[in-house]
């Protein structure tokens, strides 16, 4: 039989993507969500071959129940956003901290093959160095950044302490089509491109210079898919990245073009927990993981304005 899957979080954006890849290539999915941010129309949209527990990272019993006769483990469930975690710190540490402590120590008992977690690009932090590279020492200025980097380091250890093979994935600020512009901790991308369409001015936060490392989520996939099966990588953490940066104004700009028209803007207070740049060095997935970043900020902003103007969302 087909090896069996388990996605935390996969009823999100980046979870039900990876999701789908796994199913392309002929494995079996199960899916771990509580759908606090996402959404029952992404694990439909799936089909039927999919196990749907739904269930909390914080309830150790859930975890366990969902790791029955799993091979992989991809760990996509968390509180995401910085801005939540400034505003709510204790529930980003309950889900993210404690939450990945439940899923490393149920893949431990049950004899999983690899956990791939999701990391983050903000456990940098404001250390001034570009591109960030992984020897560079981290440096979170956020609770959410301290978050996602405890669970990594906790990774690194259940690999060392325990044999449990884990690979660690910082993603830059994903984006794509799926990501939804709903929620009041929405991302840039998806709340600039949702704006525009409704006519309504583009809110930037400072003077919009801050640039980021913008990753379409094809890219994302695809080190998820190299990560559940590369050789050599166990206890590892990579940057997954396109090895560039953009700034929201020129986010606002390719918006803009898109449209055919001038947007509004209305410049707003500076975001606490935000830091100014982030580009990565892409060198080590490259080498050690054989990735390559296939589709380009440019491509992926035309096809995530299209797929949302088509009502993706
Ligand atoms: N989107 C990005 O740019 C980005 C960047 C860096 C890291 N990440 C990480 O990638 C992962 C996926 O992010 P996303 O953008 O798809 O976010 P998302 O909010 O779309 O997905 C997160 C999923 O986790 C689920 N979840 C949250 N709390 C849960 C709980 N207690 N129990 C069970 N399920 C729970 C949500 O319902 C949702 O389906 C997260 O771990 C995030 O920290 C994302």
């Amino acid at each position: 039989m087909a090896d069996l899957y388990l996605i935390t979080g996969g009823a999100g954006f980046i979870g039900s993507s990876v999701a789908e890849e796994i199913l392309r290539q002929g494995g079996r999915v199960r899916i771990l969500d509580n759908f606090s941010s996402g959404f029952r129309e992404n694990v439909e949209a799936l089909g039927e071959g999919v196990d749907l527990i739904e269930g909390d990272l914080r309830n150790f019993d859930d975890v366990r129940r969902s790791m029955e006769g799993v091979s992989y483990v991809s760990h996509q469930g968390a509180l995401r956003s910085v801005e939540r975690s400034v505003d709510d710190p204790m529930s980003s540490n309950d889900v993210n901290v404690a939450g990945s402590m439940h899923v490393l120590a149920a893949a431990r008992e049950a004899g999983v093959r690899r956990v791939v977690y999701a990391s983050s690009s903000s456990v940098y932090g404001d250390s001034t160095e570009l591109p960030k590279h992984e020897e560079l020492t981290p440096s979170p200025v956020s609770p959410y950044a301290v978050s996602k980097l405890a669970a990594e380091h906790y990774c690194r250890v259940f690999s060392k302490l325990y044999g449990v093979e884990t690979v660690s994935l910082r993603y830059f600020n994903v984006f794509g089509p799926r990501q939804s512009p709903k929620s009041q901790y929405a991302a840039v991308v998806p709340l600039f491109i949702n704006a525009a369409l409704k006519g309504e001015p583009l809110e930037i936060h400072g003077d919009g210079k801050q640039s980021r490392d913008f990753t379409y989520i094809d890219n994302v996939v695809q080190a998820n898919w190299k990560g559940f099966h590369g050789d050599g990588i166990a206890g590892e953490a990579f940057n997954v990245a396109c090895g560039e940066r953009h700034d929201l104004l020129e986010i606002a700009d390719l918006i803009a073009k898109f449209c055919g028209r001038e947007l509004e803007r209305n410049h707003v207070e500076t975001r606490r927990g935000d830091v100014k740049h982030t580009e990565a060095s892409i060198d080590k997935i490259q080498s050690m993981m054989g990735y390559e970043p296939t589709v380009g900020f440019e491509e992926g902003m035309k096809m995530t304005f299209d797929a949302l103007k088509q009502g993706a969302n």
